[in-house]
């Protein structure tokens, strides 16, 4: 094992967890979509990069409508991406390399290709099959209406008909349907993969809409409240965020405390006061800070997100828990380089374009990351990321994969564009990815992005991040102690309970840098100025 590896039951608390798309992270066996061969092969640069442990999102069995969000065997891998063999594998290698292994659980929905859902369309209305999901007569005088007025996130209504007549509810795509969590054998079966995966040596589970689980048992219509999910979501709507959720979760934390030292982090899109509900000490772990993701480039916007997120996960007894990249949402290379406020999943496909400054998004993500990596807490980056990669923001309509496209009626793009495959070489028919054009064409830029090009430039984000990780270790995780520094409305600073202290310029123009030994800057500082768009990392000596 390698010596930076974070021992001990609370081993998550302070841990950088790099996230793999396998998708598009490498291809060990030139088909154009990554798989666990091209995993393991790069576990060498991780180790290098410096990280604690990886989430791995969903690798089962799926015909990938929705990226493998669609899970048609909980248990077996996809054989795009490899075998169960070979992910025991990729466990074990990164293990040796002192890295523990976060997986994926889907438990909202299962894909349409499902045992499960196979068997509920075959045995008709009123069987005991279709009790597993949410199957319902539709309203109108021939049922020719859907259950309820939900939509789906994707876009469009949330009901799909059956030939024989009845609806199913799918919150995303149709070829999703929502499982039942009243049902016992639903909570049986997930119970029992958790232990399948545990058993294999995982160390937790990153756990898909975790706010999504319980639905009303009318199916009461969402009305005049809003469907969507995340800040403006309302006090009993009757999909988001239903108090029914916790006694699930509580199930699952018993099944986890059964193992020494495994952890589970929700992907809950909730209002920043219902996330510590699922904080306590016998849920999750850890929940994502999605405010923190979602914040324009703002010093006070960002003060105020830090000290409410970690006094609120404090109370609760658990640390906070950052992002600012992932699957889902534009690269913040891109965001930064937007003007504030501007809503970039929207911005993807209506523009206009020409407002993006892309310089000011590679300043502000290279600072971004000094601030996310001096915070107390853990720290979830998003593969790519260290590279600088900006949103792959042009792709064209017509090799768009994400349902969300569809699902739409085009008027959203979608999320492919932060899925684009790993640059790893600045030449080659996918730039190191494989021996193929990759499932996603790169744009033009990635090819000076490349790992290989970083590597050895001591400027480069690559090592930027390297030296971040490395001195993160020494200077900031000795305790969870943060206290904000007053240095005018443009500036975010603070310093963490031995003395090392995080200044971020958020400013227009150049600020003299406090007093103290320069550890780290996302930028060149020039006659004691840190400039605008910059961070810096200082000691006391
Ligand atoms: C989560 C995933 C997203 C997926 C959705 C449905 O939000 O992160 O990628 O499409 O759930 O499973």
């Amino acid at each position: 094992m390698s010596d930076h590896t974070t021992t001990g039951t609370d081993w998550w608390r302070n841990a950088v967890v790099y996230q793999i798309y396998p998708r598009s992270f490498a291809d060990g066996n030139g088909d154009g979509t990554g798989d666990i061969a091209g995993m393991r092969a790069r576990l060498p640069y991780l180790a290098e990069l410096g990280i604690d442990a990886i989430w791995v999102n969903p690798w089962y069995r799926s015909p990938l409508n929705d990226g493998g969000y669609d899970v048609a065997d909980y248990r077996n891998i996809d054989e795009r991406f490899g075998s169960i063999d070979d992910a025991q594998a990729f466990v074990d290698e990164a293990g040796g390399h002192g890295i523990r292994v976060i997986v994926d659980l889907v438990p909202n929905h299962t894909s349409s290709e499902h045992a499960w859902f196979q068997a509920a369309l075959a045995a008709g209305p009123g069987s005991p099959e279709r009790e597993r999901y949410h199957f319902l007569p539709g309203r109108g005088d021939d049922g020719e209406l859907p259950p309820s007025d939900w939509t789906s996130v994707f876009g469009g209504r949330a009901w799909e008909r059956c030939p024989d007549g009845e609806w199913y509810l799918h919150l995303f795509d149709s070829t999703q349907p929502d499982l039942n969590w009243e049902h016992p054998e639903v909570r049986a079966e997930f119970e029992s993969i958790l232990r399948f995966w545990l058993d294999r040596g995982v160390a937790g589970f990153r756990v898909d809409v975790a706010h999504a689980l319980a639905k009303h048992p009318d199916y009461e219509d969402v009305g005049d409240r809003d469907q969507r999910d995340g800040p403006r979501w309302t006090e009993g709507h009757p999909f988001w965020d239903r108090d029914e959720i916790h006694p699930i979760i509580r199930s699952w934390r018993r099944v986890l405390d059964e193992y020494d030292d495994r952890m589970m982090v929700a992907e809950a899109w909730v209002r920043a006061d219902r996330r510590p509900l699922y904080l306590r000490p016998d849920e999750y772990h850890q929940a994502f800070d999605f405010e923190f993701l979602s914040a324009d480039w703002d010093a006070e916007q960002f003060g105020g997100i830090i000290e409410q997120s970690t006094t609120a996960a404090r109370d609760v007894g658990s640390n906070p828990t950052w992002v600012l990249s992932n699957h889902d949402v534009v690269r913040h290379a891109t965001r930064y380089g937007l003007p504030g406020g501007t809503d970039s999943a929207a911005w993807l496909l209506d523009g206009p374009h020409h407002l993006l400054d892309a310089e000011q998004g590679h300043r502000r993500a290279r600072a971004a990351a000094l601030l996310t990596l001096a915070l107390p807490g853990s720290a979830y980056v998003y593969q790519g990321e260290e590279l600088g990669l900006p949103e792959a923001w042009d792709l064209s309509t017509d090799v768009l994969d994400d349902p969300v496209w569809t699902d739409s009626g085009h008027r959203r793009k979608g999320r492919d564009g932060c899925r684009v495959p790993i640059p790893w070489e600045a030449t080659g028919p996918s730039l190191g990815f494989g021996d193929a054009e990759g499932w996603l064409p790169q744009p033009v830029g990635y090819a000076a992005l490349a790992a290989a090009v970083q590597h050895d430039d001591d400027g480069s984000t690559l090592n930027l991040y390297r030296s971040a990780l490395r001195i993160r270790r020494e200077h900031f995780t000795a305790d969870f102690d943060i206290t904000m520094i007053d240095l005018g409305a443009d500036v975010l600073a603070f310093e963490r309970g031995n003395g090392a202290r995080c200044v971020v310029n958020m400013g227009a123009v150049p600020i003299a840098i406090p007093e103290g030994v320069v550890l780290l800057a996302s930028a060149p500082l020039d006659d004691g100025e840190l400039p605008a768009d910059a961070a810096v990392w200082l000691a006391d000596h």
